[in-house]
């Protein structure tokens, strides 16, 4: 079926081959309902303290609701010095715990496989919310809000950007430290009662300085060769894996290219999910870029489906899951990529801010007016499927007593 005959308001839809979309997916024990997740998104909500409010348990359960398969939470930070913002949520205390078991457990309960995303941010760390501008902390964050900024930290003294700080060289037992706040966050996730839990190793922050040859200029054993490179972000995977039950997925997010010169590439991200796999990832998260500036250069059009490749190809040749993300917004589209098996499962991010309902209205466009039933919570699918029969009734009345008129 191809992706246009997928799309469809035609009634007798529901007795072609259901949409692959909204077949289920097993990894190890857990066993997800469809095809779509809900990528992770920060919501810089949170207090100082990191923990999740009303808000964030709002947020999540509105998500959930919307009928996918797994809803990640945003990046839960490993420790107070790998926040990007002082509203990000944390991982870091115990006090984590009893909040995020609640997030937890109202995805579950609403429908929606509960996953948990960890980071350290590294060099991107100590910034404003976006909405105050995303700049470095500065004097001016502590006049105006009492934000002070903080010591950031990366593989190599090279800042993010020019004219950012510049992070301190981590030394070994930095680096030690930071496989321990990684698996101390994984428990914490593990307590919390989460299915699934990412590591977030992309767009700049922490694993991914390590991981290219731009930012990580180590003469130790964690530089140089691409095995040096790929060092910490395999001790990572290890020290998570730890804490992680056997019988749950581990989902691992990598930005799949630099798109830099002498920066990390795609064939280098396949050398790096060869090993994550044997280390026990189940699932490679394929984004790209975000380095150094967030709006990296164009040169690739970032249209519906531009990272897809990635997800391809690394599923090829490794045999891991791959998931795939960014600006994906047609529920055709997303049928077509699961499946021509260009990726397992379809990450929706933003659409999932502009239409929390995007996942059941994925179902009504794919699978037609018998979703109401067959996907909808009944709370919501029992009314609207009765709307819809009372419109369909209406509609054939109508055009009935119009042919008689025409008759006459
Ligand atoms: C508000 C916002 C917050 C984000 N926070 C995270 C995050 O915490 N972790 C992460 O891996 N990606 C984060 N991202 C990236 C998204 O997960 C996703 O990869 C990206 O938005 C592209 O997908 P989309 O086009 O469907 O939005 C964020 C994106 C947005 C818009």
């Amino acid at each position: 079926m191809t992706a246009e005959e997928a799309l469809t308001d035609d009634p007798d839809a529901d007795t072609r081959r259901a949409p692959r979309l909204f077949t289920p997916l097993t990894l190890r024990g857990v066993a997800l309902k469809n095809r779509i997740v809900i990528s992770p998104m920060q919501q810089y909500a949170a207090g100082c303290d990191g923990l999740p409010t009303d808000y964030h348990l709002a947020h999540y359960g509105r998500l959930a609701m919307g009928g996918a398969g797994l809803v990640f939470t945003e990046a839960l930070c490993i420790s107070p010095e790998g926040r990007l913002t002082y509203s990000d949520l944390g991982s870091w205390d115990d006090a984590c715990v009893e909040p995020l078991a609640r997030i937890a457990d109202t995805m579950r309960k609403q429908g929606a496989m509960p996953g948990a995303q960890i980071l350290h941010a590294g060099r991107k760390a100590s910034v404003q919310r976006p909405w105050d501008g995303f700049e470095p902390l500065s004097g001016i964050d502590i006049g105006e809000r009492g934000e002070a900024p903080w010591e950031t930290v990366g593989p190599s003294a090279l800042p993010a950007n020019p004219g950012w700080p510049t992070p301190r060289e981590m030394t070994r037992s930095d680096i030690g430290a930071a496989l321990a706040e990684h698996a101390a966050a994984a428990r914490r996730c593990r307590e919390a009662g989460f299915d699934v839990l990412d590591i977030h190793a992309a767009h700049g922050y922490l694993i991914h300085t390590f991981l290219s040859p731009v930012s990580n200029r180590r003469s130790d054993d964690y530089g140089g060769s691409l095995e040096g490179r790929m060092r910490f972000a395999l001790e990572v995977a290890d020290a998570v894996r730890s804490e992680w039950p056997d019988d749950k997925p581990l989902f691992y997010r990598i930005s799949c290219i630099d798109d830099e010169d002498g920066g990390w590439t795609l064939d280098e991200s396949v050398e790096l999910a060869r090993a994550l796999g044997k280390r026990g990832v189940d699932v490679m998260d394929c984004s790209s870029r975000g380095l150094g500036l967030r709006g990296t250069p164009v040169v690739v059009p970032r249209e519906q489906g531009f990272q897809v490749p990635f997800a391809e190809r690394l599923k090829r040749d490794t045999g891991l899951a791959a998931m795939t993300v960014g600006l994906i917004m047609e529920p055709a589209y997303a049928e077509s990529v699961v499946a021509e098996g260009r990726a397992d499962l379809v990450a929706i991010g933003r659409e999932a801010l502009n239409d929390p309902n995007w996942p059941v209205h994925a179902a009504r466009a794919l699978i037609g007016p018998k979703s109401y039933e067959s996907v909808w919570q009944p709370r919501y699918g029992w009314w609207l499927s009765k709307r819809e029969k009372s419109l369909e009734a209406a509609r054939r009345e109508r055009s009935g007593k119009s042919g008689k008129e025409s008759l006459l």
